[in-house]
């Protein structure tokens, strides 16, 4: 019988929760075993072991070492994935770590020098905009040449006011919307253009959040010149109106010289206005929940299964398989590391006010 993974989550919050349930549905599928939560918060990780049946735990190296794991997922604040990631890698764990994989050069070369030590390890950061479809299909498109020579491009991701201002109060200094959001459009670009940033120019307001006590940009836009000579605009920001109809508002338009590709990640073509509420729309291609006739809940989306990819990615190498096998399959700690530094250069020249940053200097 082949091997699977036996996996702990480290960090047991609202996004915890979507590793939780990825890995409940596999575990329903006999492809993972989910084994453990570690949180510092004692309440969250006894919920998580009674919703999900698993073992809490507020100390993840005792975690990690007591349930002999072959795997941690890190899902705690952005600013706070580096010594997690770190020390799982050198406990002999494979690792997904959420988006971004860190928010500073240093640590982002912390988390890259510990993977590139252990190549029999994986080190997955957690970008599944890779998976929605229709990305799937704008990749493949670039990649056969439909679109030509790619020229300039244009991303937006802006979430509702509620997430800075209600669900980030318990999080350090350390992230922004260009870090919790725009970084997903900034390696979705950089995947299906096969491009690394070169230089940054990037603007942003700190004026919506302000205004309620909350030190956080309220927006960045940020233009990317990359090294294939591509120009890319990317906007991240956390404060649209209570009332708009989504929590995320997203989309992407790539220009080539053969063509033109435009995706609303947004408008998915569901919307409902149900009693007591406003009008809301729906994009179910991220998570889905369906009832099975054994009672149980099948959890599906991107969101979903970019999770499960990474159980699929150490699966294989637990039954023999190599990482090199799997090279290109996943965002590892290069792409992390590229990532970051587009999204560290655009809070660089938002700070100073819009100065350009040559990539190469960071
Ligand atoms: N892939 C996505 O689309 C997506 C969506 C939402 C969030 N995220 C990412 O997931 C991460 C977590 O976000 P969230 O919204 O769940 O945050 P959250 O604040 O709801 O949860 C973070 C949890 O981490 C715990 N924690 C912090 N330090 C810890 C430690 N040393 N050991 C154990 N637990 C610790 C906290 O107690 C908290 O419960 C962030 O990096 C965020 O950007 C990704």
């Amino acid at each position: 019988m082949s091997k699977v993974v036996r996996v702990g989550i480290v960090g047991g919050g609202i996004f915890g929760q979507w590793h939780l349930k990825a890995f409940t549905q596999l575990q329903n599928e006999g492809k993972a075993e989910l084994v453990a939560i570690a949180d510092l918060i004692e309440e969250k990780r006894n919920q998580a072991a009674k919703d999900f049946g698993v073992k809490p735990y507020a100390d993840y190296r005792e975690m990690i070492e007591k349930e002999n794991l072959d795997a941690i997922t890190v899902v705690t604040p952005d600013s706070l994935h580096t010594n997690i990631a770190v020390t799982g890698l050198e406990m002999g764990c494979h690792v997904l770590c959420e988006k971004p994989m860190a928010t500073t050069m240093e640590d982002c070369r912390k988390i890259k020098n510990a993977s590139d030590k252990r190549p029999n390890q994986i080190l997955m950061v957690d970008f599944h905009k890779r998976l929605d479809m229709y990305h799937v299909e704008l990749e493949r498109s670039i990649r056969e040449g439909e679109l030509g020579d790619i020229q300039y491009g244009y991303a937006y991701m802006e979430d509702k006011i509620v997430v800075s201002r209600d669900w980030f109060k318990s999080w350090p200094a350390g992230s922004s919307p260009f870090w919790f959001i725009g970084v997903h459009f900034v390696d979705l670009i950089r995947w299906v253009i096969k491009s690394n940033g070169k230089k940054v120019f990037a603007t942003g307001r700190r004026e919506k959040l302000k205004s309620l006590g909350l030190d956080f940009w309220d927006n960045i836009t940020a233009q990317i010149v990359f090294e294939n000579g591509a120009t890319f605009t990317v906007d991240g920001g956390w404060t649209l109106p209570d009332g708009f109809e989504a929590i995320v508002n997203q989309g992407i338009r790539i220009i080539g010289t053969e063509g033109i590709f435009e995706i609303d990640s947004q408008d998915r073509g569901a919307g409902a206005c149900l009693k007591g509420k406003t009008q809301q729309s729906y994009n179910l291609g991220v998570y889905s929940e369906k009832h099975t006739p054994d009672g149980k809940i099948q959890y599906g989306g991107y969101g979903i299964e970019s999770i499960m990819e990474f159980a699929y990615h150490v699966n294989h190498v637990l039954n023999g398989g190599t990482i090199a096998d799997l090279k290109g399959l996943y965002a590892d700690a290069e792409d992390g590391i590229e990532d970051s530094k587009i999204c560290i250069a655009a809070h660089m020249s938002a700070e100073a006010g819009g100065t350009v940053i040559d990539l190469d200097t960071l």
